[in-house]
């Protein structure tokens, strides 16, 4: 009988999944003869009964350019639940996995650290539209989420200057702003807000109206979710202003099983205060899940086939307790551990870049 490995898909959907699990189960099937079988919606799929298939060449064929993941995906925390460890580890014996190809962001990547810890064969492929995590100079995705952005910036441009007014585009970055500076940068945007680099509203309005007096009279703001604010109020006497504390514009206050808060609303809160300080009319909008969805570019397919046929080799060679990672052009092990509970931060190269074109 031959070996069979299993393969789930967690956290954040992005495109470029699908592209990883062909790559899986073709490499698996024609290279080394193991049976794939298909893990549905994240840990909650080794959590649960019946969240499982066999995956062949079939079910894999037609999906390359398909968003998403065939496989589903949940942001279930097995640490979170009653025994989920010992669950896992029973659900895997019981499939007859000799190990786990676990495709997932900063939370997935976490968890399969864990229960490398606790005996589990695993190995881990990068994911994320954010591109933050630790280790790897791309996660696939991002280059697709970069493009809606810059095509959305592009369009959000001519309505700008046709009404004169200030756009601030909202993109997705929780932690870290690379969506916001890359898409930025080749949207040619007038200001960046990235979490990396905190900045004044003063100093956004000050080069807001700098560009007015040079007599452009529009502007493009991107901002990303994650970016912290301080807003300063009227003080009970008279003029005096009061400082208020940095914070996080968030939809409700739940966290996810991972602790997460549900960001989003930067950009209106960016849009009112830019138009009260400036007097410049301004309008906002939020780009949010359409970043997520849709079809792959050509850069994060090829990234995610390499991602998911080298996953493959690590698992013949038996380099577990690693994540396949892009450094320069070559796909390197990275220890998982190594990568957890860190995040991979715009590069002051790229901002310093950027902050030639403000203004
Ligand atoms: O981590 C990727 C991401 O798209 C973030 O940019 C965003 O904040 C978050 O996921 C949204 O998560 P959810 O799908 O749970 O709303």
């Amino acid at each position: 009988m031959s070996e069979r490995i299993g393969i789930l898909t967690g956290g954040g959907d992005c495109p470029g999944l699908n592209a990883v699990i062909r790559a899986v189960v073709r490499k698996s099937i024609i290279k080394y003869r193991y049976q794939v079988i298909g893990i549905l919606e994240g840990w909650r799929g080794l959590l649960e009964y019946g969240l499982s298939e066999e995956l062949n060449l079939d079910k894999v064929a037609g999906i390359l350019h398909r968003g998403g993941t065939i496989l589903k995906t949940s942001r279930t925390n097995p640490f979170k639940e009653k025994d989920g460890v010992k669950r896992i580890i029973e659900k895997m014996k019981a499939l007859g996995l000799k190990a786990l190809i676990a495709v997932g962001g900063e939370d997935t990547l976490g968890v399969a650290a864990k229960l490398y810890d606790e005996g589990v064969n695993i190995v881990g492929v990068p994911k994320t539209i954010d591109n933050d995590i630790y280790g790897t100079d791309y996660t696939f995705g991002f280059d697709t989420a970069v493009n809606i952005a810059m095509d959305a910036i592009d369009r959000i441009h001519t309505t700008a200057e046709s009404h004169n007014r200030v756009m601030v585009v909202e993109v997705m970055g929780r932690h870290t702003g690379w969506i916001a500076i890359e898409a930025g940068i080749a949207g040619g945007a007038d200001f960046i807000l990235i979490p990396e680099r905190p900045v004044d509203l003063d100093e956004v309005c000050e080069s807001i109206c700098k560009r007015h007096q040079r007599g452009r009279d529009f502007s493009v703001v991107v901002v990303a979710e994650g970016v912290k604010i301080k807003l300063s109020e009227s003080g009970s006497r008279g003029d005096e202003k009061e400082e208020k504390e940095e914070m996080l514009v968030v939809q409700d206050q739940k966290l996810d099983a991972f602790g997460h808060i549900r960001l989003g609303g930067i950009g209106k809160v960016l849009a009112t205060e830019i138009e009260k300080r400036t007097g410049f009319e301004a309008r906002f909008v939020i780009l949010g899940y359409v970043q997520r969805g849709g079809s792959p570019t050509a850069f994060d397919r090829m990234l995610g086939t390499r991602f998911g046929v080298t996953a493959v080799d690590f698992v013949h060679e038996g380099k577990f307790g690693k994540m396949v990672s892009l450094q320069g052009n070559k796909i390197v092990p990275m220890d998982l551990k190594e990568v957890t509970n860190k995040t991979k931060p715009v590069d002051d190269e790229l901002y310093e870049i950027a902050e030639v074109f403000f203004g």
